[in-house]
């Protein structure tokens, strides 16, 4: 028999007006990713054909995000209900089973859900509604069964009886269907509820009064986790978050207060580095071995090599510090730098686009933009590059190795200093200055004479 084909479809469509918020709802981020990415990277291990996405609020911002995943939007133009949306998706064309999910589920995960699909194809349902048992819950649609346990209907909690509102079984948004009971039954869905919604649910319970082979596959709870509100929201990313720092305490990563900290999922922490309270570690940031992140840092799409030490309140956002460097505390690191190993960036000093030598210093403050340095180069206390002309453009210092900056200089760029060189303290260099020469620029010390008289 040839293999039938399955496509996901993706509710995407509403206002999500409980979220109180001027971003659809589905592009709300969840542990750094939005919402709709998280439930398309589950869906996509579900080896569906395709992934359709029903769109409609905002659909101008959340269409380009869709498609650059590999998703294909559908337009649902009025916002009629989850059975109105379905509609949308449109397959009329298509024979095979339908994979359907709320966009609002960012805890989906596709080892459930490929158990599932394979429970309805091994029992041969005609659709499949996926439940849980959540007892406290007072959001979601109550599987209503018969006496014999039979399943009868899917009830919302706005339409339904104070009996039902007793029952701790739910639907958790996700059904699997053939295609051929979608067609037949979704155009018979009325919109008889307090809404005046074409409720999906309701397709369960015609499919009952018509005799099709309908069951509810239980599944675990994280599927059923919905977001509708700002609190769940911050739930979401919390188990998420959570889920992670596990992971990399399992794998060897000392975090002193688990609780405390956020990790987003991409991101790589080698074993025996130790996590300081109320870190932030986001994007694709690389952590190596060895490494001491200290309280109150922010790291993001950054790599740090083994035994790199950020002291406290440090913010480094997409550079690359290698081995043994040691950043802050309070340093700010800017994209496109790169520090060198052993180097020593201090307090308060902000690189920017900056090459920084192995094994070379800034230790306080000082601003360095558009640079290279070195290597075994010192740069003194309140060092400034002045990149930045009157004409707009950047333009770049370059500083040799084993050069000596004396404090409080400055370097009005473009200008370059040789290896080896010293340049004198309070300089405003603006020449280049050559290999080995010292570099003074500040007007010599004039001392006048009895300049105070005696009291
Ligand atoms: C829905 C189910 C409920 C289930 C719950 C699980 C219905 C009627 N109710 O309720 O039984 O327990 O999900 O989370 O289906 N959407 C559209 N177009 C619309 C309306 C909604 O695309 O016209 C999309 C939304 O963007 C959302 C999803 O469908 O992603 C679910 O809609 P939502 O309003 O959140 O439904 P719930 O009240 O959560
Ligand atoms: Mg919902």
């Amino acid at each position: 028999m040839e293999k039938r084909k399955l496509i996901a479809v993706i509710l995407a469509a509403g206002q999500g007006k409980r979220m109180n918020s001027p971003l659809p709802k589905v592009l709300h981020p969840v542990a750094g990713d939005p919402m709709i990415v998280r439930v398309m990277n589950e869906i996509k291990k579900c080896n569906a054909h395709e992934i359709r996405v029903v769109v409609g609020t905002g659909k101008e911002l959340v269409e380009p995000i869709v498609k650059q995943k590999g998703g294909i939007c559908f337009v649902q133009t009025e916002q009629r209900g989850t059975g109105h949306a379905l509609m949308a998706a449109d397959f009329e064309t298509f024979e095979g089973d339908v994979l359907i999910v709320n966009g609002d589920h960012p805890l989906l995960d596709s080892e459930v859900l490929n158990k599932a699909i394979n429970e309805f194809k091994n029992e041969d349902l005609e659709i499949a509604v996926l439940s849980c048992d959540l007892p406290k819950n007072k959001q979601f649609g109550k599987i209503v069964r018969n006496k014999n346990g039979g399943l009868r209907e899917i009830t919302e909690v706005t339409d339904a009886s104070s009996e039902v509102l007793k029952i701790t079984e739910v639907n958790t948004g996700i059904y699997i269907a053939k295609s051929e009971l979608l067609k037949k039954y979704l155009p018979k869905i009325e919109p008889h509820n307090n809404q005046k919604e074409i409720y999906l649910t309701d397709i369960i319970g015609l499919a009952v009064e018509n005799k099709q082979k309908v069951d509810a596959i239980k599944v675990n709870e994280a599927c059923a986790f919905g977001v509708n509100d700002q609190i769940q929201l911050s739930k979401a990313t919390k188990q998420i978050i959570a889920n992670k720092v596990r992971k990399i305490m399992m794998d060897g990563v000392t975090v002193m207060s688990p609780e405390s900290v956020y990790i987003e999922d991409d991101v790589t922490v080698g074993s025996g580095t130790v996590i300081y309270p109320g870190t932030f570690l986001k994007g694709k940031t690389q952590i190596g071995v060895f490494c001491i992140i200290e309280p109150n840092c922010f790291i993001t799409s950054s790599k740090l090599g083994n035994g790199v030490h950020v002291k406290l309140g440090s913010y480094i956002d997409n550079a690359n510090i290698k081995n043994k460097a040691s950043i802050g505390p309070y340093a700010h690191i800017r994209p496109e730098t790169t520090v060198g190993e052993e180097a020593k960036i201090g307090n308060f000093v902000e690189l920017k686009k900056v090459q920084f030598g192995d094994r070379s210093k800034a230790s306080h403050l000082t601003y360095i933009g558009d640079a290279k340095i070195g290597t075994d180069t010192n740069i003194g206390c309140g060092t400034i590059t002045c990149n930045y002309a009157v004409d707009k453009k950047k333009y770049e210092t370059i500083i040799g190795d084993n050069v000596f900056v004396g404090s409080d200089s400055q370097f009005i760029a473009p200008v370059t200093v040789g290896d080896n060189a010293v340049i004198g303290s309070g300089s405003t260099i603006t020449k280049d200055v050559p290999a080995r020469a010292l570099g003074v620029a500040r007007s010599r010390q004039t001392n006048i004479e009895n300049y105070k008289k005696k009291d």
